[in-house]
């Protein structure tokens, strides 16, 4: 326990700036929200990062686009994490996500989607460092944020990069390394390897590197933390229908204790929550449609999920959902 005390701890991006604690909410494409970044602040995330929005996007001038650059009303900061796959796209669209005044703006070097990848930005760029390099410097150029970088630990098992990424990232003046210790080949599947996390904090020395692979429990955190030296984590597919893992995970760093986990109710409560604020931030029926994956994810194990998910999946606006949670809930008295 005396161990996990100071593993929950302020991290400093810069001179001038600290988030006060190491917990943070990965960007996730699809999921990261306003809403879901609400009830991921709330239940303790220390920073909280957009989706990953487009640079040729916000200049061409998308609306859409700049939508996803919006802080939610409960984050007091909040991190932007942009992807291009040229430096001109990112220095003009940098200026723009300025404005937003995030804490940091990261650039993503991880996506393995085609679509990404064929225009040079993802994880496209773990096979040219010297573009992760021109595109940081790029963004330096054009703001006082600090700028940060999301790496993966290379294109695939023979290609293993990361060291050699994060340098020249730093050298063109990233303030903090965040890496997925899976390569690209890999995606999602198989498992993070931590042990590159040690080994890049090694060679990083002072400048902050955060965790992400494979984080599904408080105990996962802590094991990452202490095996690898490195400066904070980011929880990604473990907080999807779960914020309540950022309050488990606080809590067992700062006390060693496991929280009982959500009640039925609870989760319930939150999935119904986190649909109101997605309501309220987007239009009804975007906001409906793109909750139903989390919402699902919510309903997992839970007692007649498979005939709320019934539900839930052929119902289109609000307030049929509304009905389907009032009479859940209600079953619970
Ligand atoms: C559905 C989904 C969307 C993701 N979107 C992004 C993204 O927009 N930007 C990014 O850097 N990583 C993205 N990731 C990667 C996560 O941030 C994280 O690094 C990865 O899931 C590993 O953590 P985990 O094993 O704990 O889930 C995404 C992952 C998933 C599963």
């Amino acid at each position: 326990m005396s161990q996990s005390l100071k593993l929950y701890k302020p991290l400093r991006l810069d001179k001038n700036v600290e988030v006060e604690g190491n917990i943070f909410a990965a960007p996730l494409a699809g999921y990261t929200d306003r809403a879901f970044r609400t009830v991921c602040t709330e239940q303790g995330a220390d920073l909280c990062y957009t989706e990953m929005v487009s640079c040729e996007a916000l200049v061409r001038g998308s609306g859409k686009t700049e939508d996803l650059l919006q802080k939610s009303e409960a984050e007091k900061i909040y991190a932007v994490q942009i992807f291009s796959g040229t430096a001109s796209a990112a220095g003009e669209a940098v200026g723009m996500v300025s404005r937003f005044k995030p804490i940091l703006i990261d650039l993503n070097c991880g996506c393995p989607v085609p679509k990404i990848i064929k225009s040079g930005a993802g994880s496209d760029l773990m096979r040219h460092p010297d573009r992760i390099a021109e595109i940081v410097r790029a963004m330096k150029d054009n703001t006082d944020i600090p700028i940060t970088v999301k790496i993966r630990t290379g294109w695939d098992a023979l290609s293993l990069n990361y060291l050699e990424a994060a340098e020249r990232a730093v050298k063109a003046g990233a303030s903090l390394v965040t890496m997925h210790a899976r390569t690209k080949s890999q995606a999602y599947g198989g498992s993070a390897d931590w042990s590159h996390l040690k080994k890049l904090k090694e060679v990083l020395g002072n400048i902050p590197v955060v965790g992400s692979g494979d984080l599904f429990t408080p105990e996962a955190v802590e094991a990452m933390l202490q095996q690898t030296g490195i400066d904070g984590v980011m929880l990604a597919r473990g907080v999807i229908g779960n914020p309540f893992l950022f309050r488990e995970t606080r809590h067992y760093l700062l006390t060693g204790e496991i929280l009982p986990g959500p009640s039925p109710y609870e989760k319930m409560e939150m999935a119904f929550r986190q649909l109101s604020l997605a309501v309220h931030y987007k239009d009804e029926r975007t906001a409906v449609n793109e909750m139903k994956k989390q919402l699902c994810a919510y309903t997992k194990g839970l007692p007649g999920s498979s005939e709320i998910r019934n539900k839930m999946v052929h119902s289109e606006d609000f307030e049929t959902y509304k009905k389907i949670f009032r009479e859940y809930l209600e079953s619970f008295s």
